[in-house]
């Protein structure tokens, strides 16, 4: 749980960025790997787990409803599934700490399971928006009582027999995809997720990977049917769990806006649904090289090289946004330092990620010497054309990992350090985030 006290971090450009590193395991598929390892029958391994705090609640939580999850080594952890349908009454209120995934998914496996949970969180997850997965949970047949606004604190009453939905999602969200799927695991019958803009498929990738019956079919309009047939056996796994793409976006854009910098970053997930960012960025002129692909674990993946690289404004299209829905933070920060103009739309969910990231973003670039408008649904930036930005600020993380990382990165290449005034949500999803931005600094 996201705890630990509030700590300013100074940032400031010490050169060229240099050197080979591996992000810590992607977090969404770290919290599914413990989520259907803990509801197969047996023992599941998995290596690579991201034991950043958000991961580590979604593992308190499986413990406290049954599975026997326990950790080995550095990112090898072991875990005995109770089976679907298995799971147990928690003793206590769930702590979601910071974390928006862990808890929406949560609220779906205990929809279709009999027992009553209590979902409790930081206050940036208490101010989320929990109605998006209330709506397909309740039609499943359980029951709510929320906080107002439908937030947390709330309670959730499964039921056994519950009812297999077929729901159309009215916002992109992989997270809202998963709950609907992980309630029709316990649920006789098909359950079917209509996703009319893709989003993530880890969860559709990874219930394959258990044995589920999973079928995805595209229709003619593009729009993606995923049908699960419940109730479902799932088998256990041995889980390699690639390098966070979302956690190695920081390192990429820094070595890109840092002159003379050349960074690799190895093993990172290359999912199609993951690297808009990637694309973006080389639409922009960056320098990127791919090298060694290949496949882990259902997921591909591929060594990213990012040399130093004077970027290009562009008009991001709002249907690549899912895509690289994490990724906006750190974009904004390469878009403030590209020749041009970058315009980005249809950023509406930008607002309600673990801080409203457009109004943060925005205030933060301008404060360290930005050209930046904030429109309803996007941010248009004006860049400096390769020349550092004035930085000498103090910008507000507001319990945001990845606003706190973003602002780190852009204190690579300004005149004066830039402060954000809290690092500590940074453990949420990458404790190991400074440590490795000092250790590029130093290996000139
Ligand atoms: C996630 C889905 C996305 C993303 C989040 C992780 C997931 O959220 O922003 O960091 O693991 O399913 P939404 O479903 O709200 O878009």
């Amino acid at each position: 749980m996201h705890s630990a006290p509030s700590r300013p971090g100074s940032f400031q450009p010490s050169g060229p960025l240099r050197g080979t590193l591996k992000v810590p395991g992607d977090k969404s598929i770290s919290h599914r790997s413990l989520m259907l390892s803990a509801l197969a029958v047996g023992e599941s391994k998995i290596t690579g787990l991201l034991e950043g705090e958000d991961v580590l609640a979604t593992a308190a939580a499986m413990r406290a409803m049954g599975a026997h999850i326990e950790r080995t080594g550095e990112g090898h952890w072991t875990v005995n599934g109770v089976g679907v349908g298995g799971l147990l009454q928690p003793a206590g209120a769930l702590d979601m700490g910071n974390s928006g995934t862990s808890t929406r998914l949560l609220m779906g496996l205990v929809a279709s399971h009999r027992l009553t949970a209590t979902f409790i969180g930081d206050a940036s997850l208490s101010k989320r928006p929990m109605g998006r997965v209330i709506d397909p949970l309740s039609q499943m047949g359980a029951e709510f009582t929320a906080s107002p606004g439908g937030m947390l604190p709330l309670m959730v009453r499964g039921l056994v027999p519950a009812v297999p939905i077929c729901y159309r999602l009215p916002v992109a969200s992989a997270q809202v995809k998963s709950a609907v799927l992980l309630a029709g695991l316990n649920i006789a019958g098909i359950t079917e997720v209509i996703e009319p803009v893709p989003t993530r498929d880890h969860s559709e990738r990874m219930l394959r990977g258990f044995g589920a019956d999973l079928t995805v079919d595209v229709d003619a309009d593009g729009v993606r049917h995923i049908r699960l047939m419940g109730e479902a056996e799932l088998q256990p796994q041995q889980i390699d769990v690639p390098g966070d793409p979302s956690s190695a976006a920081f390192f990429i854009v820094a070595a890109l806006i840092t002159p003379g910098s050349e960074v690799t970053v190895t093993h990172v997930g290359m999912n199609p649904t993951r690297t808009g960012i990637y694309k973006m960025l080389e639409a922009m002129g960056a320098d990127l090289t791919y090298s060694n692909a290949r496949e882990v674990g259902g997921e591909p993946v591929a060594d990213i090289t990012a040399r130093h690289s004077v970027l290009r404004g562009i008009d991001v299209p709002a249907d690549v946004a899912p895509s690289m829905i994490d990724e906006f933070p750190v974009f904004f920060v390469a878009a403030s330092m590209a020749q041009g103009r970058t315009t980005t739309s249809g950023l509406d969910e930008l607002r309600v990620k673990e801080s409203d990231r457009l109004a943060l973003m925005a205030t933060g670039l301008k404060a360290i010497g930005a050209r930046v408008e904030e429109r309803e649904d996007g941010l248009v930036i004006d860049g400096t054309g390769g020349e550092p930005l004035e930085g000498g600020a103090t910008v507000t993380s507001a319990l945001d990992h990845r606003i706190a990382m973003s602002f780190a990165v852009a204190g690579q290449h300004t005149y004066h350090p830039v402060t954000v005034d809290d690092v500590s949500p940074i453990a949420t999803s990458f404790p190991t985030f400074e440590s490795i931005l000092h250790i590029l600094q130093v290996q000139h």
